[in-house]
Order: C-alpha cells, then sequence, then structure tokens
C-alpha cells in the first residue's frame, strides 16, 4: 500500500531534452492520446471516474465526477481550463512538471477535453514562470505540427485548440472563479457561486477547471487502467501524487509516491531534517494547511490521514522548520503573504489580514501586550467563515494552528523580540546580511 517511489509523472524528468516531443514519445508518450482516441469519450471519462483520482490542486475533489457534471445537452461550447497558477507558499510541483516535462501535460489534455466534449482548452500559467511558459508554448506548437492538436487530431475527426495564458502574478487567481474573470480580461475576484462552472464558467459556458498535476496524471490512467492507478493509496485517496519538500530538509525537492505515506517515511526518503537538528514544525500542503509538529510524523498522507489531526493534504507542501526557526516570524510571513494576496472585495479578508500583521509584528519585536495571543485569535474568529473565499481561512489557519502548538512562543513576544529569542541567522538556509541576528 505504501511503497516508497512511484515514479511516473516524474520518470521522465532525468531524460535528455525531456520537455522535447522526441523524447516524450521515445519515452511512451502520446501512446494514451491513441488509446483514447480509440473509446468513447463516455469510456474515458469513466475511466478516470473509476480510477478514483482526486484533484491535485488542493481540495481533492474527485475529478471524473467533475467532469460528468458538465451537461452534455447544452448548446455552448465547453471549455478545460488547467490551472498552472501555483503561488501557494512552499508549492512547488506544477512549475517543474511544466518545465521538465510539458507534454504530459498537453497529451492529458487532450485526453481530457476529448472526455468532456471541449474543443477549446487553455492552460493558465503563473505569470512569473516564464521559462516554464515558454517550454509549454513550445510543446503546445510541436503537439500541434505533430497532428495532436489541431483539426481532425490525428484522423479521428475531433478538434482540438489549446491557448497557453500566463497570468499577472496575483495568487487569487489560483483560486478557479477568479481565474476564470482573469482569463475573460476582468478583475481577478472570485465570482458567487452557484453557477458552478461546470455549468456556467468561462464566458457564461460549461467549463472543467483542474489542476496541472489531475490533468496529466490522466495519460497514465488511460496508458495503465483504473486498477493499476487504484492498487495504490489508501481506501478514498488513491494512486499516486507529487510531494514537494522545502526548508531544512537534507535532500530538498519532488518525491512521487503513493497516497498514505507518513511523514516520518517521506522525510527518511528525503534524507531526514538537516544535519544535526530536529524536526520542529511543518506545513502538510502548503501555507494554508495547518501546521503539525514532531508528533505527527506518523500520520498518513492523505485526505482522510490529515483531517484526523486537524489540517488538510492540500498542495502537499511540506515545508519543513527545525528547532531553530521562530514560529512567531514564520507565521508573520505567512500572513504577510495573505495580506498582501488579498484581493480586497470582503471585508474580513482585506481588514482582519491588516490585523493580524499588525499583532504579529508586536509580538515579533518583543513589544506585545498580555492578552495579545487572544486578540490575534479574536481577529482569527472574526475572519473565519465570514469571507468569500477561503484565501482567508488560509491566513488564519497558519496563526490558530501555530498558537495552538506553540502558544508560549508567542507570549515571549511579550517581552523579548523573537530574534533574541531564536537568532534568525540559526535558521537562514543561505548566508544572509544580519544585523544582532536578525536576518
Ligand atoms: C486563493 C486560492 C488559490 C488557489 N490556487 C490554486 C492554484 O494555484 N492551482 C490550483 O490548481 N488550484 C488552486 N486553487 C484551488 C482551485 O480553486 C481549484 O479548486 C482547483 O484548481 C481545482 O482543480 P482540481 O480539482 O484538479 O484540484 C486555489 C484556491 C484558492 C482559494
Ligand atoms: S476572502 Fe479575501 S481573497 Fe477571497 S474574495 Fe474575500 S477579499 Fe478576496
Amino acid at each position: 500500500m505504501t511503497q516508497p517511489l512511484v515514479p511516473v509523472l516524474t520518470a521522465n524528468w532525468g531524460q535528455e531534452r525531456s520537455w522535447k516531443l522526441d523524447s516524450y514519445v521515445a519515452q511512451g508518450g502520446y501512446r494514451a492520446l491513441r488509446l483514447a482516441l480509440g473509446r468513447s469519450a463516455a469510456e474515458v471519462m469513466a475511466e478516470v471516474k473509476d480510477a478514483q483520482l482526486r484533484g491535485r490542486g488542493g481540495a481533492g475533489f474527485p475529478t471524473g465526477l467533475k467532469w460528468s457534471f458538465v451537461p452534455q445537452d447544452n448548446p455552448n461550447p465547453k471549455y478545460l481550463v488547467v490551472n498552472g497558477d501555483e503561488s501557494e507558499p512552499g508549492t512547488c510541483k506544477d512549475v517543474p512538471l511544466l518545465m521538465a516535462s510539458p507534454h504530459t501535460l498537453v497529451e492529458g489534455v487532450i485526453i481530457s477535453a476529448y472526455a468532456i466534449g471541449a474543443h477549446t482548452a487553455f492552460i493558465y500559467v503563473r505569470g512569473e514562470v516564464l521559462h516554464p511558459i515558454r517550454r509549454v508554448r513550445q510543446a503546445v506548437e510541436e503537439a500541434y505540427a505533430a497532428g495532436y492538436l489541431g483539426r481532425d487530431v490525428l484522423g479521428s475527426g475531433f478538434d482540438l485548440d489549446i491557448i497557453v495564458h500566463a497570468g499577472a502574478g496575483a495568487y487569487i487567481c489560483g483560486e478557479e472563479t477568479a481565474l476564470l474573470n482573469s482569463l475573460e480580461g476582468r478583475r481577478g475576484q472570485p465570482r458567487l457561486r452557484p453557477p458552478f462552472p461546470a455549468v456556467a464558467g468561462l464566458y457564461a459556458s460549461p467549463t472543467v477547471i483542474n489542476n496541472v498535476e489531475s490533468i496529466a496524471s490522466v495519460p497514465a490512467i488511460i496508458a495503465r487502467g483504473k486498477d493499476w492507478f487504484t492498487s495504490m493509496g489508501t481506501e478514498k485517496s488513491k494512486g499516486f501524487t507529487i510531494y514537494s519538500l522545502s526548508g531544512h530538509v537534507a535532500h530538498p525537492g519532488q518525491y512521487e509516491a503513493p497516497l498514505g505515506l507518513t511523514m516520518a517515511r517521506l522525510l527518511e526518503l528525503a534524507g531526514g531534517v538537516r544535519a544535526g537538528h530536529q524536526l520542529k514544525f511543518f506545513t502538510p500542503g502548503g501555507s494554508s494547511t495547518p501546521i503539525l509538529t514532531a508528533e505527527h510524523l506518523d500520520t498518513r498522507l492523505d485526505y482522510e490521514g490529515l483531517a484526523e489531526v486537524g489540517t488538510m493534504l492540500g498542495t502537499k507542501a511540506m515545508q519543513i522548520f527545525d528547532e531553530t526557526t521562530s514560529v512567531v516570524r514564520t507565521t508573520l510571513r505567512w500572513v504577510e503573504f495573505y495580506k498582501h494576496e488579498s484581493c480586497g472585495k470582503c471585508t474580513p479578508c482585506r481588514e482582519g489580514t491588516w490585523w493580524l500583521v499588525q499583532l504579529l509584528h508586536k509580538l515579533e519585536a518583543g513589544q506585545g501586550q498580555d492578552g495579545d495571543v487572544d486578540k490575534l485569535l479574536s481577529v482569527c474568529d472574526d475572519i473565519t467563515g465570514k469571507t468569500f473565499c477561503t484565501l482567508a481561512e488560509g491566513a488564519v489557519a497558519c496563526v490558530t494552528s501555530a498558537v495552538r502548538h506553540f502558544r508560549s512562543e508567542f507570549e515571549v513576544g511579550y517581552t523579548t523580540p523573537a530574534w533574541e529569542h531564536l537568532p534568525y541567522d540559526a535558521s537562514a538556509l543561505f548566508p544572509v546580511e544580519s544585523e544582532g541576528g536578525r536576518a
């Protein structure tokens, strides 16, 4: 059930010029597309549904089920939109995939579009990652030239165009409805739901939005079948995924393994916490998922296992922090990000993240007052459940989980600056200019 590394999406990353079409085809690429086009769209959709693939963008919604919500009798065009905005702190799996093997995604897009009856697909990539955007664009051009895209794909009668769109660097544009607004040239702010995108999404037409990794997993499912996929993972979290490890870990990077591995095993595969240090805390799925501590090393890394300990699998981005790290400073850095990225549409998020930053700044500087930690939690309470989208819940999750596990460290901020309590130089991974331990 929990055998270690299973390179599937990452299998060709080490190949010579792995991003080129000839390299991808030499590794068996586009074989799944031929298989898919030999079946009906409904059969392809059923295979993905039965494989129990769950969305890899954070929420874990079943991919095949999402596809089945697209009303096929709607006369409007259907669209497939791939979410490659990847901007969550710590998350680093989609961009490496786009860089190393863009054809895996392109092949997945063609098969998925065929399954839902879309003839236009969009790949929305985070604007700052220029090099991966060029790679994806080049892969799309190669696929057109080879007859995998355009009119009458491989003589099947199926037509498909792919448009690669570069975002403009806003985290909120990763939220699926803000992404649709952004694609339409509007301000990137979330939309009210219902209607859900499957019914009225891009240009008010039926739209499926899926994460890069979700769509890139489709060719392997079609080529090797649902039984192969469901043989990996746990009861309700099937298959493999890309975990990304960063921070105080011996060998940071992307590790592809079945869902359900324990953090202890994953950490072991990555060479453990950096030499001479111990784990203090980690995020299981990016900065918006409540942090865990060394007590949770044996927790299963799947949707259910993490929910049991009050957190989430999210984007499977493990940021590892050792005992030298100031949890106050780390929390402040994360919350500053959410404050900066708040789209401003709703007051509890716009104002609440601002207040969280003010309070955390005081605590970091050792200028907090008795009761400030409770005030911090009270602001979190004012935000929770009162916002339009879950960006603000991410900020709340950082604060509440950090206070739950390390309350006394926050209270140190009533008298002592965080950089004196835990000098920042000690936790730096790279040499930094510092002022009295305050990097
Ligand atoms: C603030 C915010 C940012 C998000 N950023 C991303 C992102 O960069 N990539 C992504 O796939 N999903 C992101 N999501 C989740 C998407 O809204 C959506 O659930 C996901 O793209 C669906 O794909 P999946 O079903 O394949 O997981 C974000 C959500 C929120 C609230
Ligand atoms: S929660 Fe924040 S990011 Fe989301 S809509 Fe409201 S203001 Fe915008």
